[in-house]
């Protein structure tokens, strides 16, 4: 049931203020400034590593998680794709914590890097949204995320659930170990539990996206640039939108634009640039500059600040919600959803069922 919504795809990125918001529940009971994991859960001061591993849109949850672990938690982190990871046999030194990402649990790739890891990893953790999957009963922990049925094939609301939690266990993480006082980690609880309301913001005042979309249905190729946290979700932007628009896109971190991609700069080819007025603002936007000064078509996806300040020759701006900076990637994740949603029904192409795709990858 579609819900009264064209796509499923639309239903599903309209849900996510409701589903983030029950997945901050599941871990955060309300009146409670700790984390609550399930069954016995980790004690982090045991792992002295993290090894990520998983397939698509859920190794992009895994590429934003790492920010948060080395930056919360002080764990160095390692990630890798699942059919890389399997082939490669790593070695798993002493207090590795494995954990892998996936929304059916059912993906070949991510299920055979796991069993690579029993037996040499210490933990073995999962975030996976169906919690019956073999993914999820061949962890020593599971952690779902609380996403309900997901129908588009798209990936959108496990993506930001998997973002949710993966944040949630890095505040865990970095609590256990001592580099979050209970009192900061008490500031970082409530100001999760405020982005519901925010996501509800973003996708109220989402038209723009729409009437920037319809451009965007012309381009041939599309090049999205972020910094930092942003980058990770500049790579699922570009994941989107080719997946469902058909449309080739690209995503490159904003600092290596000079050695290589700028030499694809032309006035025929968008350049989203996502970047929250944060500490990296100024470097992002001196990137946008240079894509400017070539006569790029750039659509900058920023707060108010960063809009007044960088505007001055963009194609389009799109304004999202002022956020802290460590949220940003989960409420930047539903205009990069809209814009690839919007593309593809400009296009016409078969949003919930694209050509060549299957929900769960059950083979490699
Ligand atoms: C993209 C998408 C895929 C999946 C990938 C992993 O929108 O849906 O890239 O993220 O196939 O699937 P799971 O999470 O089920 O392991």
């Amino acid at each position: 049931d579609k819900g009264g919504y064209k796509h499923f795809m639309a239903k599903e990125i309209a849900e996510q203020p409701a589903v983030v918001g029950e997945a901050i529940r599941h871990y955060l009971p309300a009146g409670d400034d700790s984390v609550r994991l399930p069954g016995e859960g980790l004690d982090f001061t045991k792992v002295d590593r993290l090894t990520m591993v998983a397939c698509g849109t859920a190794y992009y949850a895994c590429l934003t998680a790492k920010y948060w672990f080395e930056q919360l938690a002080r764990i160095p982190v390692e990630v890798d794709v699942a059919s890389e990871f399997r082939y490669r046999e790593p070695p798993i030194p002493p207090r590795t914590a494995a954990l892998f990402v996936s929304q059916s649990g059912e993906t070949a790739d991510t299920l055979a890097a796991l069993r690579y890891c029993q037996g040499k990893a210490d933990h073995i953790l999962s975030v996976v949204n169906v919690p019956e999957s073999s993914i999820a009963r061949e962890s020593d922990l599971a952690l779902p995320i609380h996403a309900g049925v997901e129908i588009g094939v798209a990936s959108t609301k496990a993506f930001t659930c998997q973002l949710t939690v993966l944040l949630i266990l890095a505040l865990k993480a970095a609590a256990d170990r001592g580099a979050l006082s209970p009192e900061a980690l008490a500031d970082q609880i409530a100001t999760l539990r405020g982005l519901p309301q925010l996501m509800n913001i973003a996708l109220d005042g989402a038209e723009p996206v729409h009437r920037a979309a319809l451009q965007l249905a012309e381009a041939r190729d599309v090049l999205f640039l972020g910094r930092g946290l942003m980058y990770p979700l500049a790579l699922e932007g570009a994941l989107k939108l080719k997946e469902i628009s058909y449309i080739h896109a690209e995503a490159y971190a904003s600092g290596e634009l000079k050695h290589g991609p700028i030499a694809l700069i032309d006035p025929t080819m968008p350049v989203v640039v996502m970047a929250p007025r944060d500490g990296l603002f100024d470097k992002t936007v001196s990137n946008m500059q240079e894509v400017l000064a070539r006569k790029g078509k750039v659509m900058l996806i920023s707060d108010e600040d960063g809009i007044d300040e960088a505007k001055d020759g963009v194609w389009s701006a799109i304004r999202m919600p002022k956020v802290a900076p460590l949220l940003a990637p989960i409420l930047y994740a539903l205009p990069a959803q809209l814009l690839a949603y919007h593309t593809a029904v400009a296009k016409g192409t078969d949003v919930d069922q694209p050509r060549n795709l299957a929900k769960s990858v059950t083979v490699e």
